[in-house]
C-alpha cells in the first residue's frame, strides 16, 4: 500500500498523444499512483512500454469514453486495487474531432459521436468516479478543452463540431464547479501540440505541454475552480 502522501491520478486517452505523455511523466515517480485508461491496451505498445519501466504504481484499464456501460463499469474495475484510497486527480483527456467541418455542413452522426465522446463521456466518468474523488483531500477534475472552445478569442468558422463540443465541455465544467464547491473542476487548453490531432505543424511537443501543465496543476486550489486556463495556468477568456 502506498503512503498517504501519494497522489492518485485517473487519466483517459493514455494510449498516445498528450495522455500518453502525461502517464509517462507521472509514472516516473513513486509518489504517484496512475490509473491509465484507454480503449485498447493490447494495441497500445507505447503504453505497455511505460508499464515496464514505471516507478509509480501503474494500473491500465480499458475504457471507451463513448460507451456509457463501460464508464459505469469503471468503479468495479478499480475498486479491488484502489481499496479505500481516493482518486485525487481525474484528467478527462480523451477526445475526437471531425476535422475542419463547418456550421452549415457537418455530419449528424459525426456531431453526435463527438458530443458523446467529448462531453457526455467526461460528464458520466466524473459521476462514476465522484465517490472516489470525495475520499480525496484534493478532489480535482481537469477537463482538457481547446482554445477553439472560446467565443471571445474569435477563432472563426473552422472545426465547428469539435469547437462546439469543447464549448459544451467548458460549460459542463462550470456546472460541476458551481454545483459542488467542494471540488476543484477546471478546463485547460494544452496548447497546439504535435500529436495526431494537433498535426506535425503544431507549435510544441507533448513533453513541453505536460511540463507546463504539471508545473501548476498539482498545487491547483479552489481559486482555479470553474475557470479556463492555458497550459501555463494563465486564464483564457470563455
Ligand atoms: N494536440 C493539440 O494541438 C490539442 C489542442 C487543443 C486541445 N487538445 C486536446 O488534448 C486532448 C488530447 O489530444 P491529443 O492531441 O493527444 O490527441 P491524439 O493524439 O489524437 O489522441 C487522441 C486520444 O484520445 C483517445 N480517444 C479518442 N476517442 C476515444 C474514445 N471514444 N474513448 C477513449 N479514448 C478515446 C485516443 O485513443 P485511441 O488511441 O484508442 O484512438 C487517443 O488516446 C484532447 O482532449 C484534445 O481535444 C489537443
Amino acid at each position: 500500500m502506498p503512503s498517504t502522501d501519494q497522489s492518485v491520478w485517473f487519466i483517459t486517452a493514455a494510449s498516445r498523444g498528450i495522455g500518453l505523455a502525461l502517464v509517462t511523466q507521472l509514472s516516473a515517480s513513486t509518489s504517484n499512483v496512475v490509473i491509465a485508461a484507454c480503449r485498447n491496451p493490447e494495441g497500445s505498445p507505447k503504453l505497455q512500454q511505460v508499464e515496464k519501466t514505471a516507478k509509480a504504481e501503474l494500473h491500465i484499464v480499458t475504457l471507451d469514453t463513448g460507451d456509457e456501460e463501460a464508464i459505469k463499469a469503471i468503479p468495479e474495475a478499480i475498486k479491488d486495487f484502489l481499496k479505500d484510497r481516493p482518486i485525487d486527480y481525474l484528467v478527462n483527456m480523451a477526445a475526437r474531432t471531425e476535422g475542419n467541418d463547418q456550421a452549415f455542413a457537418f455530419s449528424s452522426s459525426g456531431f453526435m459521436h463527438t458530443m458523446q465522446v467529448n462531453v457526455l463521456g467526461p460528464a458520466l466518468l466524473a459521476q462514476a468516479l465522484l465517490p472516489f474523488l470525495e475520499r480525496s483531500k484534493k478532489r480535482v477534475i481537469i477537463n482538457v478543452t481547446s482554445a477553439l472552445a472560446s467565443v471571445s478569442l474569435n477563432i472563426g468558422a473552422k472545426s465547428a463540431t469539435y469547437s462546439i463540443s469543447k464549448t459544451a465541455l467548458n460549460m459542463l465544467t462550470y456546472k460541476q464547479a458551481t454545483q459542488r464547491p467542494d471540488l476543484i473542476a477546471f478546463v485547460v487548453d494544452p496548447g497546439w501540440v504535435k500529436t495526431e490531432m494537433g498535426g506535425p505543424g503544431a507549435l510544441i511537443e507533448t513533453t513541453e505541454s505536460i511540463n507546463n501543465l504539471l508545473s501548476w496543476i498539482p498545487d491547483a486550489g479552489q481559486e482555479r475552480s470553474g475557470k479556463f486556463f492555458n497550459n501555463k495556468g494563465q486564464p483564457l477568456p470563455w
